[in-house]
């Protein structure tokens, strides 16, 4: 029987195999609709006629895959993103933070950092942002670092304002923001408590005894095993009565160790790891 229905099918699987080979890098459980888009996006770009063709550069070629990585991950975000969202973690979560000497949490998929310092401006009103540290992770080093700088074109300023208020923060965005000719710039104050760092969600490990962890649209580019390992990595690395956040299309539902969790407001799906028993322990 056919492994594989077309050569399309195979070329792709066979470049995966040869990046997860030569650079470690693990895109094999990436749903592969999107994914098939991007790579054809990508020999567009470069101007590569075939997938074999990619295959045989990219294995040779550091800036290559560097750019692969860049152009086929989705990086799209924005400031306060589903407002409603936001709401609800100061509803539901905030208040178990403020019980905390020091909160840890994990941001992971942050892309360029928008949701980021997002979630820093809401802990910020909490009086709670002195007493979090916040690691936000990426496998892109491009966002990361755009995300470290902070500074961010001014086009979406508008929109942005507007999700501030729409998210139940006080006062105006730009009280957090320096602004420039055409971009502003993220307070200092706001950055002094967050790590940025590049962490493969697919290859590397738990990030240790987190109160809360932010994971959102990241999953959805996942299959469903994939998303069960990785949710399994949140699971670990969440202390018990932590909160795992995630995107509007995602869900615990598929998960193995979903008794492990509560859902604490699952319109906005916000979960609390209320267990420590049923871990699929898949890792
Ligand atoms: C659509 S963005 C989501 C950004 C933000 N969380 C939001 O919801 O607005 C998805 C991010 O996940 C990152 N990503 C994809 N695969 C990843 C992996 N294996 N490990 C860590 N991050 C990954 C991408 O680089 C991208 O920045």
């Amino acid at each position: 029987m056919l492994k594989y229905q077309n050569d399309e099918d195979y070329d792709i699987h066979a470049l995966l195999e040869v990046i997860y080979l030569k650079w470690g890098y693990d895109f094999r459980g990436y749903s592969k609709a999107s994914l098939t888009r991007r790579i054809f996006f990508f020999l567009q770009e470069e101007r590569i006629d075939r997938i074999p063709d990619l295959q045989f550069r990219i294995v040779r070629d550091r800036g290559l895959f560097s750019r692969f990585i860049k152009d086929v991950t989705v990086n799209v975000t924005e400031m306060f993103r589903d407002p409603s969202f936001y709401r609800s973690v100061k509803k539901h979560i905030v208040p178990q933070l403020e019980t905390y000497p020091h909160i840890k949490i994990w941001h992971a998929g942050c892309a360029t950092g928008e949701e980021v310092y997002s979630l820093a401006m809401l802990l910020d009103q909490a009086g709670l942002l002195d007493r979090a540290t916040i690691y936000a992770t990426d496998i892109n080093r491009s966002v990361l670092d755009r995300a470290k700088k902070g500074i961010y074109s001014d086009s979406h300023l508008s929109q942005y304002q507007q999700n501030f208020k729409d998210a139940g923060l006080n006062g105006d965005l730009l009280d957090y923001f320096e602004k420039g000719y055409d971009h502003v710039i993220v307070d200092s104050r706001l950055r002094k408590n967050i790590v940025f760092t590049e962490h493969d969600l697919v290859i590397d490990h738990v990030f240790g005894e987190m109160q809360l962890i932010f994971c959102r649209n990241v999953l959805i580019y996942f299959t469903r095993e994939l998303q069960d390992k990785v949710i399994g990595l949140f699971t670990e690395s969440l202390d018990f009565g932590g909160y795992l956040c995630l995107g509007i299309k995602e869900s615990l539902d598929f998960f193995d160790g979903r008794a492990m969790f509560t859902a604490v407001d699952a319109d906005h799906r916000l979960f609390q790891k209320t267990s420590n028993k049923g871990s699929s322990d898949k890792r």
